[in-house]
């Protein structure tokens, strides 16, 4: 017969192992160490292609061959340009943060599109769902400390950089712009933060799973266009394991989710007044949770 399992602690704590109950424990370990095995590998993974995506942004990427630039400018590797052409800034719901932008002062700001160097510059902006989503992380370090975040179209990088500040475990700021991605890792080096990952890609075509396990995905202001907030909803609903905080002025592609179940407001901030002014006179910026 053999002996009921319920005899194994007590043999296990007086060390006197044998038999069955001593195959039960090593089993119990070797399995667990597999798993713990497995784990590692697929972090290791993870970490492997992560540092792959940052290699990309230490400072060496040429400017894209679309770009229009001066003859002054054409030798200036990507980040350099993006230094040269934008100014620092403060001027926004998160001074804490030091932002290089487009600003009044910098000479692209009233320049013609055809004039300026970069395509869709949306990254030489910070957007205003972008700036209360990055007060809402600052201010409430707690949900976001040891969290892996993700920040889907990191734009500026705001978002990102004020998550590792405050204490995330791993930053994957991503964005489909190679130039938002550079002038990500501009200013997270401006904040002192050395801790971002930074993926030029468009994770949207892919299975959320492919990125590892994200426990948090930041949207700052991605809502202005109706195909592309049908497609990025689409993709939210991917992400069942992930909390998900969207920044939004207001903009008409949450509209359909704002009226639902879907979602809830979280925080609202009022904006600055240049901002209002440069923002069809959004007046408040929200930060929603959606589920
Ligand atoms: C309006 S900006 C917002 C930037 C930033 N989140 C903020 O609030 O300041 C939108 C950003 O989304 C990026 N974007 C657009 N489509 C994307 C996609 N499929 N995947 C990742 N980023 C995308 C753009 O390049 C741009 O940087």
């Amino acid at each position: 017969m053999r002996e009921p399992l319920k005899s194994c602690p007590n043999q296990y704590r007086s060390h006197s192992l044998s038999g069955e109950c001593y195959l039960v424990p090593l089993v119990l370990i070797v399995g667990i160490s597999f798993v713990n095995i497995i784990q590692l590998l697929v972090q290791f993974l993870n970490f492997i292609h992560s540092a792959a995506s940052i290699a990309k942004y230490s400072g060496t990427c040429p400017a894209p061959a679309n770009m229009r630039l001066s003859v002054k400018h054409k030798r200036l590797p990507l980040r350099q340009l993006i230094s040269k052409l934008t100014n620092k800034s403060r001027d926004h719901l998160t001074p804490e943060l030091e932002m290089r932008l487009i600003t009044p002062d910098s000479p692209l700001w009233k320049c013609r599109p055809e004039e300026c160097p970069f395509v869709d510059p949306y990254w030489a902006f910070y957007w205003p769902g972008g700036q209360a989503l990055t007060r809402f992380i600052l201010d409430n370090s707690n949900i976001f400390q040891r969290k892996n975040i993700l920040d889907v179209g990191c734009g500026c990088g705001a978002s990102s950089i004020a998550a590792a500040i405050v204490g995330a475990k791993l930053v994957l700021a991503n964005d489909i712009d190679t130039t938002a991605c550079e002038a990500t890792a501009l200013n997270a080096r401006l904040n002192r933060t050395n801790t971002l990952h930074i993926l030029n890609d468009n994770i949207l075509n892919k299975k959320s799973t492919s990125l590892g396990h994200v426990d948090i995905v930041l949207i700052g202001d991605m809502f202005y266009d109706s195909e592309f907030s049908q497609m990025l909803l689409d993709w939210l609903r991917t992400i069942k394991k992930s909390r998900v905080f969207v920044g939004d002025p207001g903009r008409h592609g949450l509209d359909n989710l704002t009226r639902s179940q879907e979602i809830q407001l979280v925080s609202e901030y009022d904006l600055l007044d240049h901002t209002v002014l440069e923002n069809n006179g959004f007046k408040t910026s929200r930060v929603w949770e959606v589920f």
